[in-house]
């Protein structure tokens, strides 16, 4: 059986692969965790039965000595995924990389000549090439069922309150201090138009919105703390005692989804909508190990996840950004990124010489029609929802690495590849800031 070592125990590093472990028989155990916070540590050594003795609070610690199993599992903040990963290529480890690979394209490819000198496999997450949609898409494009593509149009619809958890609140609130939205969402999705075009990019341009929350626009009488009895709470589609309390966003995404008639009991069996009480999941585990009443509350009086959306004071994330393309072969792209969703999702559009598709990835959703120029007529493509993170790609790419690192089949992408949509995000952000537009060399 293989074995792994997992290097960042947080939300990603916890819950979303290593569900793919936890079937019967097991494809591979986890022999070591590095994980700073105590509580994380201790958390994730209990569930993957790791022995105390190989739990680090450090990455160097873990990676100190001889290498100790067949891959790393590295899942560390945004600006600290070189150095672990580096090491832990040259310590003989085949290392599964969370995306964005790094913060700046020196480093980006730092990584990729690494992993070639090393000969060591490096797998960056992006996880929507594993989606059922997006190979179903994909596979279409490549029978030449639409002709020729001529343009894609893709929005990434991020909901309004994951943007205001994440993008706002969360850790990723400030570019320079993470990485911009466009690298840190949404270079999944510019590797997914570099897929599907099915060639390099020549021509790239953007514009962004600036983000509306902000102390100028926070409403008069707003409190520092939405729990300290804000007077516009009822309307504030981001307080964050429905959103973290009452989970009522969360819930209504998932109404939306499963179709739920409003009022409809969600408490349900254990497979259906989650109960807000004591919910442990995301985004609730982002912001408190603690999912007692009292835990959520500390949580809601002591971190940045209880002040008011408009009072954080340090977010630069944009509102929206687009994107518009051109890629080697002449596909024309266009690509829209926002943080003002009803509901979490992407949608995508192809339009063809012969036909044109339309597709949605949604929580709980995956759906494509195609409609046929010459005979008008549509079909729909067969889906199948799995259950895991992303619509069920989280635990597909993660099996597709341990079957690349035994040796049985290729990932679907590879760490050189992935330095295109890394490319296309530093490139936009630039481009979006500058007010200019980014070329490449159709050979590079
Ligand atoms: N593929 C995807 O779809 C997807 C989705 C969300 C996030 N991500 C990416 O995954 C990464 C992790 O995100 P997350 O939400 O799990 O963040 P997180 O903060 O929950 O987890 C990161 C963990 O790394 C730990 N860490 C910090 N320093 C460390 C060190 N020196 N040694 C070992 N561990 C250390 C932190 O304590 C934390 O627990 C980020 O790069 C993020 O952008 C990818």
């Amino acid at each position: 059986m293989l074995s792994g070592v997992v290097i960042g125990a947080g939300e990603r590093g916890t819950n979303a692969y290593l569900a793919a472990l936890e079937t019967e028989p097991s494809p591979a155990r986890i022999v070591a965790v590095a994980e700073p916070d105590p509580v994380r540590r201790r958390f994730f050594g209990e569930r993957f039965g790791v022995d105390p003795s190989a739990r680090f609070a450090d990455f160097r610690e873990l990676l100190g000595g001889p290498s100790r199993a067949d891959f790393a599992l590295v899942t560390t903040p945004d600006d600290l995924h070189v150095e672990p990963a580096v090491l832990a290529l040259e310590r003989g480890y085949h290392v599964l990389l969370e995306k964005p690979m790094a913060t700046d394209e020196a480093a980006c490819e730092r990584l990729v000549e690494a992993s070639e000198k090393t000969g060591r496999l490096l797998q960056i997450c992006h996880v929507l090439r594993y989606a059922p949609l997006y190979q179903a898409i994909k596979a279409v494009i490549d029978a030449g069922e639409l002709g020729k593509v001529v343009t894609i149009q893709h929005s990434e619809n991020v909901s309004y309150w994951h943007y205001a958890h994440s993008y706002v609140r969360g850790h990723w609130r400030n570019r320079n201090a993470s990485s911009p939205m466009i690298l840190a969402k949404s270079c999944h999705d510019l590797d997914l138009l570099y897929w599907l075009a099915g060639a390099p990019p020549v021509r790239l341009g953007s514009i962004e919105r600036a983000t509306e929350l902000c102390e100028e626009n926070a409403p008069d009488g707003a409190p520092e703390r939405c729990i300290d009895g804000c007077p516009h709470a009822e309307r504030c589609p981001y307080d964050a005692v429905a959103m973290y309390r009452d989970l009522t966003p969360l819930l209504l995404d998932l109404r939306l989804a499963r179709q739920l008639p409003p009022g409809a009991d969600e408490s349900g069996p254990e497979e259906g909508p989650p109960r807000a009480e004591g919910w442990r999941g995301w985004p609730v585990s982002v912001l408190s190990s603690d999912p007692s009443p009292e835990g959520i509350e500390r949580a809601l009086r002591e971190t940045r996840y209880g002040r008011c959306v408009y009072r954080v004071g340090d977010n630069d994330q944009p509102a929206s950004q687009s994107v518009e393309l051109l890629f080697a072969n002449g596909v024309n792209a266009s690509f829209t990124m926002h943080g003002g969703s009803h509901r979490e999702g992407r949608e995508t559009r192809i339009d063809g010489t012969r036909a044109s598709l339309v597709a949605g990835f949604y929580t709980l959703e995956q759906l494509a029609e195609i409609t046929d120029h010459k005979t008008g007529r549509t079909r729909r493509l067969p889906l199948t929802l799995e259950s895991g993170a992303h619509g069920g790609s989280d635990p597909r790419l993660f099996r597709s690495f341990l079957n690349a690192v035994e040796g049985r089949g290729e990932p679907l992408t590879t760490a050189r590849e992935s330095l295109w949509s890394h490319r296309m995000a530093f490139a936009a952000d630039h481009c979006a800031r500058n007010a200019c537009v980014a070329t490449w060399e159709t050979s590079r």
